[in-house]
């Protein structure tokens, strides 16, 4: 395994059009990207894995999909408003701005190198606010989402109500939030707007001591079947120190990305404090009565809450190699798992020619119906399965002379570079055999 590092991943998402920094030609904006043609497929790709191992694949979840914008009430009852807050301090000559934690305050400022300079911490909220209605006054102040489970939690009721789902229950959503990140470094692990998948499962008091450990157990279990090394992830159980004050326990899954361990993923278990504090700040009630028993109670939570911006990163990170090549050069490959790769199947004639370039054609079309695909006859075959290894298109196939005579066309796979000879009417059944046996070589 060569050693990923941000910059090559950096300069690969721009050259082949994954990731791009957002407002490019302005300068760019710090803590936002834009994400091209192949970045969005990986996203969504991701995307759809979770949502159909969460909800599909699971009983009693349903899916939601709360609006961005929210009573500011909401975020007073969270408790966002007075405690989702970064200590910062400011340098007074240079006047950048640090988090407090993060650096050492006795050392001469980052960015100036003057010594004793920084003002006295203080808490800087990470909510972006801002006003809806015509009046721009205190009264018309909302704020842009920081997390997605307040949604969930403010609808609990109405799921309830109007689906037959009965505690123990899960909701799950995806959606963006936005966060005023002042250390936005290392690329889409940290910026100021993101994408969650998270997911708040309901349940009586006393079987969270159970349902917890299920979910640490179903979420590792996830980043194994989308093809992550494992031996990259890892348990980071929440100290005293971090443990938010009204959470049980909490752990996260780390991931070891190329500035070191981080988290990827939170599965918290949250008590009843968020449906309590809707009750209380709404004077509606939140309580549960069970059928089966006739006994009313406010659910516990357990939440699983992962960053979908912040898995891209990480199945990039995962996927990159530079491998030597039987030729005696350097290959750069992304092996990401057929699941997630933005491009399944690219068709290459060996040739333009003598109607191989129209057969190919023809085919590429057909395969569009079952694969995401891409059609490719410019240059030397070699180079265009480094160009397909490079972006981790898993399968190559090649149409030539003889698939005009027998029909048969050959099949190459990413990670060995093995080559066989198929008919063509079995591509999309080979190819669907070798997703689903798809171990990474
Ligand atoms: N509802 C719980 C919650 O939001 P969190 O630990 O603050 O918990 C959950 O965030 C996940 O969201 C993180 O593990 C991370 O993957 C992602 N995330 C949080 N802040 C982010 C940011 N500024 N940029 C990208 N992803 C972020």
């Amino acid at each position: 395994m060569a050693q990923v590092t941000m910059d090559k991943l950096v300069s690969l998402c721009k050259r082949r059009g994954f990731i791009f920094q957002s407002s490019e030609i302005y300068g760019g904006l710090n803590g936002a990207y834009d994400y091209g043609p192949l970045g969005v497929e990986l996203k969504n790709n991701i995307r759809d894995f979770w949502w159909k191992e969460m909800t599909q694949l699971h009983d009693d979840i349903v899916g939601l999909d709360a609006s961005i914008l929210m009573h500011s009430r909401v975020w007073e009852a969270s408790g966002h408003v007075s405690n989702f807050t970064d200590p910062m301090v400011d340098c007074k000559v240079c006047k950048a701005r640090f988090r407090a934690d993060q650096i050492d305050l006795n050392a001469p400022c980052p960015n100036c190198g003057n010594k004793g300079t920084f003002t006295e911490p203080r808490n800087f909220n990470l909510m972006f606010a801002t006003h809806i209605g015509p009046d721009a006054d205190s009264a018309s102040t909302i704020y842009l989402r920081p997390e997605t489970a307040q949604g969930i939690y403010v609808n609990f009721k109405n799921v309830v109500q109007s689906s037959r789902v009965k505690v123990p229950f899960g909701i799950a959503q995806v959606g963006k939030s936005f966060r005023n990140e002042i250390t936005t470094k290392n690329f889409i692990f940290r910026s100021c707007e993101f994408e969650q998948m998270e997911m708040q499962f309901f349940c009586k008091p006393g079987t969270d001591e159970q349902w917890f450990p299920y979910w640490r157990e179903q979420r590792m279990a996830f980043y194994g079947k989308m093809g992550i090394r494992l031996d990259c992830l890892r348990w980071h159980q929440h100290g005293p120190d971090e443990l938010a004050f009204y959470a049980k326990d909490a752990y996260d899954i780390q991931y070891l990305f190329p500035m070191g361990w981080q988290e990827l993923e939170g599965v918290h278990s949250r008590t009843d404090y968020d449906l309590t504090q809707h009750q209380k700040f709404s004077g509606k009630d939140m309580t549960y009565l069970d059928p089966e028993t006739n006994e009313r109670y406010i659910p516990y939570v357990v939440e699983t809450s992962a960053g979908l911006t912040r898995n891209v990163l990480m199945a990039l990170s995962d996927a990159y190699d530079e491998e030597p090549t039987p030729e005696g050069d350097t290959r750069t490959v992304l092996h990401f798992h057929p699941l997630i790769a933005p491009i399944m199947v690219a068709v290459l004639p060996l040739v333009k020619k003598d109607g191989i370039g129209e057969y190919a054609e023809k085919l590429e079309h057909e395969l569009r119906e079952d694969f995401t695909t891409f059609f490719d006859q410019s240059g030397a075959i070699g180079r265009r399965y480094r160009r397909m290894d490079e972006i981790g298109t898993p399968y190559c196939v090649t149409v030539d002379y003889d698939t005009l005579k027998d029909n048969t066309v050959t099949l190459r796979m990413r990670d060995s570079m093995q080559q066989i000879r198929i008919p063509v009417d079995q591509i999309v059944s080979e190819i669907h055999k070798a997703s689903k046996t798809y171990k990474r070589s």
